[in-house]
């Protein structure tokens, strides 16, 4: 029995709000962690307000077309200033109606002086803008990293880069979009992403088991943790008369599937790119943001079907494993989950993906 293998975190690390809180600190605010889509802020001026780790953030896109993402709160009493996504150049806090531009500077704080028409000097708007966050932007994403961050975006991405070279992430194009609020721990629904052995049987439209027997695991990197399968999955069941385009003859062959810890998971092949991000916003709740790319010249009408065939597929295995994950966190509360059995031959990742989670909490559990 000694080679079953057990599972390294215990049930209460799914169920524990001070682990939750543990977590938050020591994972959320101190790695590079996707925040939102660039899509959410498409036009200058625009604006829209995210959470990581709690922490309320706004991104914006300035009038130069430049992602910028602040803390989001207001620089005189701290009252959040954007609840709403929005277009309008200017966001106006709504307690004593200080201004700021999208590109984080304050514009106007009436009664400065108690007189009307009084405004801070230019010192003192620069001192009171917008606080900023060190982010990037990467295949339609914007990354933040609240923390001091330990490596640059740079070094974090290079594994995923050069595997994807062929491929230009730049040419993506939103297909379709939707939002899953699940009640489920962030980690079991990264875990779910990595466990190819559930693919036959909670989505056996995706192929049989034999597909999932193909399924090789690749780890990049000791936060970017997946797998590669031959073509055929989702995307054979969502083949249409018009084929989309593709964005890299390298990936003809094969679908890759990666975890970009903490919470970033992501789905390419040849014609399209799926991710799906999350926000974990408590202990047995996680809020994901899911998002279908197509190769810029598929967003022609002609490939309106075929974008559409992909999505309905996509987005019938996301719906099939929402079950899958609220009715995990159930078991999670039995003292038995202590002594669940990952396999040697099909759960290595989910090892590999609970060692870094545990480690990224060493010396930090409360
Ligand atoms: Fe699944």
């Amino acid at each position: 029995m000694s080679d079953i293998g057990r599972s390294i975190l215990p049930g209460a690390d799914y169920t524990d709000p001070a682990v939750f809180a543990a977590e938050q600190s020591a994972i959320f605010e101190r790695r590079w962690v996707w925040a939102g889509y660039t899509h959410w802020i498409a036009e200058p001026g625009s604006s829209r307000p995210v959470t990581v780790a709690g922490r309320p953030l706004l991104l914006t896109r300035d009038l130069d077309g430049r992602v910028h993402v602040f803390h989001n709160i207001c620089r005189h009493r701290g009252m959040v200033l954007s609840e709403e996504p929005s277009t309008r150049k200017r966001l106006r806090c709504p307690y004593h109606f200080w201004t700021y531009d999208v590109d984080g500077g304050l514009c106007g704080a009436p009664y400065w002086n108690r007189t009307k028409g009084s405004a801070p000097d230019d010192v003192t708007r620069d001192a009171l803008a917008l606080l900023p966050v060190t982010h990037a932007e990467w295949a339609g994403m914007v990354l933040i990293c609240l923390g001091e961050p330990e490596r640059t975006i740079d070094e974090v991405l290079a594994p995923l880069r050069e595997r994807w070279a062929p491929t230009d992430l730049d040419r993506l194009h939103l297909a379709a979009e939707d939002t899953y609020e699940i009640a489920a721990n962030w980690k079991l629904v990264a875990e779910n992403f990595l466990d190819f052995y559930h693919l036959p049987f909670v989505h056996p439209q995706v192929g049989p088991a034999a597909a999932a027997l193909d399924i090789e695991d690749v780890v990049l990197a000791d936060d970017i943790l997946g797998g590669c399968y031959p073509r055929g999955a989702a995307g054979k069941a969502a083949k249409t008369d018009t084929p989309l385009p593709v964005f890299g003859e390298a990936l003809r062959d094969r679908q890759d599937i990666f975890c970009l810890f903490p919470n970033t998971l992501l789905f390419l092949e040849a014609d399209w790119f799926q991710v799906i991000a999350f926000d974990p916003v408590s202990v047995d709740r996680t809020v994901e943001h899911m998002a279908i790319f197509v190769d810029r010249s598929a967003a022609a009408p002609e490939f309106e079907g075929a974008r559409k065939a992909l999505s309905t597929v996509l987005f019938e295995v996301n719906d099939q494993d929402v079950p899958v994950l609220e009715r995990m966190q159930r078991g999670r509360r039995s003292p038995a989950a202590d002594r669940n059995h990952l396999l040697p031959q099909w759960d290595q990742i989910t090892v590999r993906f609970q060692t870094l989670v545990a480690a990224s909490l060493e010396g930090r559990r409360v």
